[in-house]
């Protein structure tokens, strides 16, 4: 029969148990020493090995030939604990055994000496879930326990077990293990089962599971039925989840400020089946990973990724200033709360992604701010505005961490488009507000609008879109041009027509919509450019 990898990898021995050694060593000692307590508390996130450290115990406090605090593992008592079979060693699950007679009935028994071993243990997973009745209980023995009886309560949430409990034990906290440690752990079971685990496909699981051993077996148990000779990309299908090499292009979007790439990276991932909230995800790990690579000289302890892969990193954080990266996790992390209550979840992760790309539509404290870090940035780099010169488009940078958008001071600026008789179009004001009404009545027909601008002319307003989607939204759905001119009635109380704006059709006004975009767009940058909005 097949057996879980997670399962059959159980360590048997201490010495097998990876990355608790502040445990470890402490608990081998105890019981080489002939001193073990009388309760052990075993606190951790999940798969970190309290239950498989419970069971090393129970075997080694008991095992006759127990050598350095471990378990002999072959003996009849050893084998009779680990199948099961003696019964001094017994394993209650508080979830479903929480009640006060089960701790009664645990009570009378312990009081009778061990059959066949030397210690009676009880070991008590989820022992948070016991009842307070059943807490007392269980102190009532805790306060005289038997010579020859041990407890092991293990649990995830240790703050709701009773000071009282809590001060009869001996606690040990179990650590996330870091991804090092998980994926050396895997390599040795890759190893055993005769699988090719890639270096950075080990990394990605480790860095999946978060720390929990039993989460990173499992995903390579599940990578292993896909293929036996694991890569990124295998881990990466089995997962569901994508690559470093998109995340870093999707960060690059959103440092060039490239909606159109974000959105096309978002559809083509979406193809492959890649799931948004999971997308999500990733993409909050990605940004938390480049704040650390800013912050911090030495990153490589706190993140979990290959050597090369921590130069990327350093790079391309440097196109973020931190405040802007903090903006950006606070949006990812709202889209992320918003995806669990609506079915409708790439829509949300396409309006975040234009979020990112747009913080000039951000309403937020920290868009604001992540905007005035840019601008500071900019003018301690010898920035200064210029008088009276027309906004200098900005420049697309073609690949790269995005950023120096600016143009230098020498480079030539276009002349001025020749004014045209005919019509003339006044940038529309409260533009940005209407946008921000129409999320609230129609927001799909907003998400087809974000980064839009608008015109006015003769009473007509002209809405300069380039997202093709909008024309047909617009033409053939009487639903949207209502949620429009509904919104532009709310704000303005004026009622207006709609149409497209077609720039060779009117002469437009210079406008300032947004003074803070053309300030940082008139700044004139010594020879070294600085990143810029
Ligand atoms: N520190 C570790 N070293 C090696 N393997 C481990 C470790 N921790 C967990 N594992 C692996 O994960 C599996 C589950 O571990 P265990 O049952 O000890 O976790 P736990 O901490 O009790 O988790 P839970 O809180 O979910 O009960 C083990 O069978 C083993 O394969
Ligand atoms: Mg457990
Ligand atoms: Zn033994």
């Amino acid at each position: 029969m097949y057996q879980a990898l997670y399962r059959k990898y159980r360590p048997k021995t201490f010495e097998d148990v990876v990355g608790q050694e502040h445990i470890t060593t402490t608990l081998k000692n105890e019981i080489a020493g002939g001193k073990p307590s009388h309760a052990y508390l075993f606190t951790g996130s999940r798969g970190t090995g309290k239950t498989t450290c419970s069971k090393i115990l129970a075997k080694a406090v008991n095992c006759p030939n127990q050598a350095g605090g471990n378990p002999c593992g072959v003996c009849d008592i050893c084998r009779g604990i680990e199948d099961g079979s003696i019964l001094d060693v017994v394993e209650i699950d508080a979830a479903s055994n929480n009640g006060v007679d089960n701790i009664r009935d645990l009570r009378d028994e312990a009081n009778f000496t061990p059959a066949v071993a030397k210690y009676r243990v009880y070991i008590i997973d989820e022992a948070h879930m016991l009842s307070t009745g059943a807490f007392n209980a269980l102190l009532k023995i805790m306060e005289e326990p038997p010579e020859h009886v041990i407890f092991i309560l293990a649990t995830t949430e240790v703050h709701k077990i009773p000071a009282t409990v809590l001060s009869r034990c001996q606690r040990f906290d179990f650590k996330r293990i870091s991804g090092d440690e998980l994926s050396g752990r895997l390599q040795y079971v890759a190893q055993q089962e005769g699988f090719a685990l890639a270096e950075d496909a080990a990394l990605l699981i480790a860095r999946l599971s978060d720390g929990g051993m039993r989460d990173a077996i499992s995903l390579l148990d599940l990578c292993s039925s896909y293929s036996h000779d694991i890569t990124l990309s295998t881990v990466a299908d089995a997962a569901g989840v994508v690559g470093q090499d998109h995340l870093f292009s999707l960060d690059e979007a959103i440092a060039s400020r490239d909606p159109a790439q974000a959105l096309a990276q978002i559809e083509a991932l979406g193809e492959r089946s890649v799931d948004p909230e999971r997308l999500c995800e990733q993409l909050i790990g990605h940004f938390r990973d480049l704040m650390i690579a800013s912050s911090v000289a030495d990153p490589g302890p706190l993140l979990t990724c290959m050597p090369s892969e921590q130069e990327q990193l350093k790079t391309h954080a440097k196109a973020f200033p931190m405040g802007e990266i903090l903006y950006i996790l606070t949006v990812l992390q709202d889209c992320l709360g918003r995806m669990a209550k609506t079915t409708l979840r790439k829509t949300e992760l396409e309006m975040a992604a234009i979020r990112l790309c747009s913080p000039q539509l951000s309403t937020l404290p920290e868009g604001i701010l992540a905007r005035l870090e840019r601008l500071e940035r900019a003018l301690t780099a010898g920035a200064f505005p210029q008088a009276g010169q027309a906004p200098a488009p900005l420049a697309k940078e073609p690949a790269g961490c995005g950023g120096e958008d600016l143009p230098s001071p020498t480079a030539e600026i276009p002349p001025p488009p020749t004014p045209k008789e005919e019509k003339v179009a006044v940038p529309f004001g409260p533009w940005q507000q209407v946008l921000e009404r129409l999320e609230q009545l129609n927001g799909a027909l907003y998400g087809a609008l974000c980064g839009s601008n608008a015109y006015e002319c003769e009473g007509v307003l002209l809405i300069d879109c380039k997202n093709p989607m909008f024309l047909s939204l617009i033409r053939d759905n009487d639903y949207s041009r209502k949620s429009i001119r509904q919104a532009v009635m709310e704000v303005t109380g004026r009622k207006l027509r709609l149409g497209p704006y077609k720039p060779e059709q009117y002469q437009t006004k210079p406008s300032q919509p947004d003074p803070l975009e053309d300030f940082l767009n008139n700044l004139s940058l010594p020879q070294e450019s600085v990143e810029i909005l």
